[in-house]
């Protein structure tokens, strides 16, 4: 039996027209973290918020923050996020110049730091890093935008990932993002993760289905 998945529901897909009530909502339907995807319509093709709204919904917050930056530099705005109320930072290789650096400046800053793996970027980029890293995220979508279809393909670096935390003997968080239904969330936790993050399969239905669509991925 592998251990409860911690939910980690995206705001990508509530109704930012009312953002704290969907927060207060999804929480209320037993979501474990709030998963929020930053994006600068650089890094990738998209836009979403900044530190303004992590700040605003913090105070509806009685669950960690799991900020997702997609936005290059990443280093400058670290600080902005740490201090608008994120707890867990999490950042793509691509993102900034030395990841060492990074990842020990949101350590610094007081939150726990997290690599993104984009469907393209191998798992030996952080084989030299895992003092360091308290989650590991594997995107099994190519990020941007949610309502994606899950890449079967990613399952294996999952497993792979897996090994490295297992030999590392650390307590690091190994968290998918992307595509995850009550099906591909059965095959992510077989292949080793702890944490799960869904946007349209948490938010499909409105409030009323929060909570079936969030028992339903913990299976
Ligand atoms: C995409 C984001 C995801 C997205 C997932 O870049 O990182 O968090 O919201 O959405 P779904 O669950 O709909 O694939
Ligand atoms: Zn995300």
């Amino acid at each position: 039996m592998s251990p409860r998945p911690i939910i980690a529901p995206s705001l990508l897909a509530a109704d930012f027209a009312r953002l704290g009530e969907e927060v207060r909502a999804v929480q209320a339907a037993g979501a474990d973290w709030l998963h929020i995807d930053v994006m600068d319509g650089h890094f990738v093709p998209n836009i979403t918020l900044g530190p303004d709204i992590v700040r605003a919904l913090k105070p509806h917050a009685t669950v960690p923050m799991d900020v997702h930056l997609m936005i290059a530099p990443v280093d400058p705005f670290l600080e902005a996020f740490v201090e608008a109320g994120a707890d867990i930072v999490s950042v793509h290789p691509e993102s900034g110049p030395h990841l060492n650096r990074t990842l020990k400046r949101i350590r610094q800053l007081g939150a726990r730091a997290g690599v993104v793996f984009n469907p393209s970027t191998p798992p030996s980029v952080i084989e030299w890093m895992m003092d360091e890293v308290d989650l590991i995220l594997v995107m099994s979508i190519n990020p941007g935008f949610g309502g994606q279809s899950f890449m079967h393909s990613q399952l294996a670096k999952i497993e792979a990932l897996r090994r490295m935390i297992d030999a590392s003997g650390r307590d690091i968080v190994l968290e998918v993002d992307g595509g995850v239904t009550a099906e591909t969330a059965r095959l992510c936790v077989d292949a080793g993760a702890t944490a799960l993050v869904a946007g349209t399969a948490v938010f499909r239905g409105g409030p009323d289905a929060y909570a079936a669509n969030i028992a339903a991925l913990r299976g």
